[in-house]
């Protein structure tokens, strides 16, 4: 049995192999690593697309979806679809399951400025309305929904989503809906998106909602940095996703954790959980470098941040929360954190605001406990930290060991500013406020990391060959 699947599987690469229109005939190999290797692969000519940069190629993209769905099937390992060099004018195109889009490192994929290539859907379940307007929203670029195992990948490849018209819109109040974001992909599980680069979002960049086991990494994001919104990645009611080597420059917070907003998010109740963000690059002027909310009210639990540089960023993590939001962030581990040139190494605020609407439940408090911060490096800061829980609802079990703050020329006087907020410090220059007294060095453990790691640590990719599965 298992001698006779291995000659369909040899039959099925050697077909795969001679197909006419690989990509790969007419540009040498590909080698990368993905969670999957694919049976099959076509390039995005084969379907008709043109490159100048003019020529709409929607349909062409949704050419290659249709007909490559039927690679999908179990044991085919499913398609790969190849961008080749080239400037390719698209509108917002959905994506099939068991499949890789690969971009030439000179393929650019340029999102269309007519509003007529771009669907409007539903607002998500967890927020009630969409961000920019309560009707509904513009779906993404590059959209999926109910999908397993997709790969977005490259040579580092680009996606340009063109957003200046989009944010000028934003700014004169001519939007009837939301926004798109450059990538959403929602209610899926088996995800990579890996070493692109992503430009000028209209929206937030990468959107993953309702999904588990994700890679990221190797993400260059950048848009600039009084853009409206253009949050780097935003891990939305997602469990098991690591985030990792992605360097951003944006308008908005490099990465947002969430899990919906007030009412809606606290009835949805689908948190995010077992995050890892490690070896990230930030510059976000007006924003954090990792912010947990504002959006929180499906909870959010388990994330590890590792080796995070923050650069000219207004915070490093912060923790922005309401009264009305309900929901949850706990059990959030920090370490090997280096800021340069911030506003606060230290955020956390119970008073956020923008609440969904007027029907948000005043009595709904979020619960904010047990967030460690050890081995952090900061200079050139203005205030260490601001750290504001809710009155009759204080942010407990805040750790914070070996952190060494160095404050700019013009600091402010009080370099803490805390108010309702229980936690221990060890080894923490400046010294810290009394809510949050100092212990003895033998204390600097209690902020550690826990020693189980999480599931999607563990996961290694494969080696494609071609996009292809390797014999
Ligand atoms: C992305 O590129 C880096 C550096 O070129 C490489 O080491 C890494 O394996 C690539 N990742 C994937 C998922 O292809
Ligand atoms: C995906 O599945 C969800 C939940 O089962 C369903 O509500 C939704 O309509 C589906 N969306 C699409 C675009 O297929
Ligand atoms: C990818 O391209 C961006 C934009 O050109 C560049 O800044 C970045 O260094 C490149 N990344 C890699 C790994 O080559
Ligand atoms: C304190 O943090 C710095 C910077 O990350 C690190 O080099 C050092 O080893 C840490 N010290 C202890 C005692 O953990």
């Amino acid at each position: 049995m298992a001698q006779a699947v291995k000659v369909i599987f040899s039959a099925m690469i050697l077909v795969a192999f001679l197909s006419p229109g690989r990509a790969e005939s007419r540009r040498g190999w590909l080698e990368y690593s993905a969670i999957s290797c694919r049976g099959h692969s076509a390039s995005l000519v084969d379907f008709g697309a043109v490159g100048d940069g003019k020529t709409m190629n929607t349909k062409a993209f949704e050419r290659a979806m249709s007909e490559l769905r039927q690679y999908a099937s179990e044991g085919g390992g499913g398609a790969q679809l190849y961008v080749p060099a080239g400037k390719w004018l698209t509108g917002s195109f959905s994506l099939i399951s068991h499949f890789t889009l690969f971009l030439h490192k000179d393929a650019v994929l340029l999102a269309s400025q007519d509003m007529k290539e771009w669907p409007v859907m539903e607002a998500l379940p967890s927020y009630g309305r969409g961000r920019d307007a309560a009707a509904g929203r513009y779906r993404s670029l590059i959209f999926g929904a109910n999908l397993t195992d997709v790969v977005i990948t490259g040579d580092n490849g680009t996606i340009d989503g063109q957003g200046a018209d989009w944010w000028a819109r934003f700014r004169g109040k001519k939007l009837k809906y939301t926004r798109p974001h450059l990538i959403e992909i929602m209610y899926s599980h088996h995800l990579q998106i890996s070493n692109l680069t992503l430009l000028h979002s209209p929206f937030w960049n990468l959107h993953p909602v309702y999904s588990s086991n994700i890679i990221i990494q190797g993400l260059t994001i950048i848009a600039p940095v009084n853009s409206p919104n253009t949050d780097g990645i935003d891990p939305d009611s997602c469990t098991n996703t690591r985030i990792e080597d992605c360097y951003i420059i944006s308008g908005d917070d490099c990465v947002a954790v969430k899990s919906g907003w007030d009412e809606y998010g606290i009835k949805f109740g689908w948190p995010t959980k077992q995050l890892i963000i490690r070896r990230l690059t930030c510059i976000s002027p007006y924003s954090a470098a990792i912010a947990l909310g504002s959006e929180m009210s499906g909870g959010i639990q388990d994330v590890r941040v590792e080796d995070v540089t923050a650069i000219k960023t207004e915070s490093g993590i912060k923790i922005k929360t309401a009264r009305g939001r309900g929901g949850y962030v706990k059990d959030v581990y920090v370490k090997r954190m280096t800021m340069h040139t911030m506003k606060w190494a230290f955020f956390m605020t119970g008073d956020y605001g923008s609440n969904a609407d007027n029907n948000f439940d005043p009595k709904a408090l979020p619960l904010i406990k047990g967030i460690h911060y050890r081995d952090i490096v900061a200079e050139d800061v203005t205030t260490a930290a601001l750290l504001r829980g809710i009155s009759g609802d204080p942010f407990t079990g805040i750790c914070m060991a070996n952190v060494t703050i160095r404050m700019s020329a013009g600091a402010k006087k009080h370099s803490w500013s805390c108010k309702n907020v229980e936690g221990m410090t060890s080894g923490v220059t400046p010294l810290p406020c009394h809510l949050l007294p100092h212990q003895q060095p033998e204390k600097l453990s209690a902020c550690n990391f826990p020693e189980k790691s999480l599931p999607i640590d563990n996961l290694e990719l494969k080696k494609c060959f071609n996009g292809m599965i390797h014999a």
